[in-house]
């Protein structure tokens, strides 16, 4: 089985990495996420899977076996800007190995086994997470989620029509018609298991999150001329913003992270005329989530007033809160040979969540990270726990399977 996941492991490794920083560049519907698209396509050929693909570009690799609605696995294969090696590829090379293993036993499923891919889960291209599973369930229409744009302007029908996607009216699929369950297996994306000593984990719940984008406007003016009392500038609301929102997720405990900031000119020797900043947010709880953004709003609101900027806030994706299935979870994480596998909430969004939150009993599997750091090129996991968590999965499938 080592030869399984570690050959698979090594031919993806260097597609979409970048030389200078070593981290990932894999964005959806284009060059480095496309090859490993069709690599997924080839190793689930060869291992004689069927591929079904849907009109967004989810791919799904069956052993049809036994029957009724599939025991799904898998993950996705695009990453952050600038991100990891582990975050979505584990899970896909993982599931794919883990199919490997219970063939070699000679296991015979009682229900079809599946191996999903699904597309920009990192919302890194169109700025909505999870997008892939959100259609395939219907959490997003077609007709909204088709007008979302990227960076260079490039709406989200003719990205995937440059790929050779899209029909006239797709329509959503997936649901616990076809589903009994879906386990995704995942790098784990904080440190509680490398605090544990323990290589593998499984998911209670994942935190309420969030997506908020600041628009502010100001007076775009000479950076020299423009006396410091005659200013209107957006800069100054969105640093304090930043800075409010770092104070005020610390000291409740919470989160709260500006990641991408635009400026507008953005000249150095001009008072810019504008500023978009996204606020990601993660809470506890849904009330949490929103009475943190409110504040944080009010606050920018009120440091607007005092800049003569002018603000507007828009909630681009709110995900609630996931609680996966406790039967499923217990029924996973209990009676190994190691005994029990710990139980953990996660901060991070996943396409698991998505599904549960569509009604698809669900579950997740945690793979140690040394690092404890995700979403950056420090991303890891070592190969002897990357091993453990296919033979986890490979028991909670025919555990799911029998
Ligand atoms: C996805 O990884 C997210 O949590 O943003
Ligand atoms: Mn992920
Ligand atoms: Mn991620």
């Amino acid at each position: 089985m080592p030869d399984h996941f570690e050959d698979m492991w090594r031919t993806i490794e260097p597609l979409g990495r970048a030389a200078r920083s070593g981290g990932y560049f894999r964005q959806p519907f284009a060059s480095a996420e496309r090859e490993l698209d069709a690599w997924f396509v080839e190793q689930a050929s060869a291992r004689g899977l069927r591929i079904e693909s849907d009109p967004f570009g989810n791919r799904t690799a069956w052993w049809d076996s036994g029957s009724g609605p599939g025991v799904v696995t898998g993950s996705h294969l695009d990453s952050v800007l600038d991100g990891g090696a582990y975050d979505g590829p584990l899970g896909v090379v993982s599931a794919l190995a883990a199919v490997e293993v219970l063939r070699d036993r000679g296991f015979r499923p009682a229900r079809p086994i599946g191996v999903s891919v699904f597309v920009e889960e990192e919302g890194s291209r169109f700025g909505l997470a999870c997008l892939g599973s959100r259609l395939a369930t219907g959490a997003i229409s077609w007709s909204a989620a088709r007008e979302l744009r990227d960076r260079d302007g490039v709406r989200l029908d003719e990205a995937m029509s440059s790929v050779g996607l899209m029909e006239e009216d797709p329509q959503p699929w997936l649901s616990s018609e076809q589903l009994a369950c879906f386990v995704e297996l995942h790098v784990e994306q904080g440190r509680d298991l490398v605090d544990r000593g323990e290589a593998v984990g499984v998911a209670s719940r994942i935190w309420p999150h969030g997506r908020y984008r600041f628009d502010i406007a100001g007076e775009p003016n000479h950076a020299g001329t423009t006396r410091m009392e005659d200013r209107r500038d957006p800069m100054l609301t969105y640093a304090m913003t930043a800075l409010a929102a770092n104070k005020q997720a610390r000291l409740a405990g919470q989160r709260a992270t500006f990641g991408r900031v635009e400026t507008a000119p953005n000249s150095t020797n001009s008072v810019p005329s504008g500023v978009t900043a996204w606020l990601d947010a993660r809470c506890e709880s849904d009330e949490v989530l929103a009475s943190l953004v409110e504040s944080i709003t009010r606050q920018a609101g009120e440091r607007a007033e005092r800049d003569g900027t002018s603000l507007t806030v828009t909630a681009e994706s709110v995900s609630g809160s996931v609680e996966f299935d406790p039967h499923l979870a217990r029924r996973i994480a209990a009676d190994h040979e190691t005994g029990d596998w710990p139980v953990l909430p996660t901060q991070a969004g996943h396409d698991a969540g998505i599904l549960s939150a569509q009604g698809i009993a669900s579950a997740m599997l945690f793979v140690r990270n040394p690092t404890g750091v995700s979403h950056s090129p420090a991303e890891r996991a070592e190969t002897p726990d990357c091993l453990a968590g296919v033979d986890a999965l490979a028991e909670t499938l025919e555990r799911l399977a029998s």
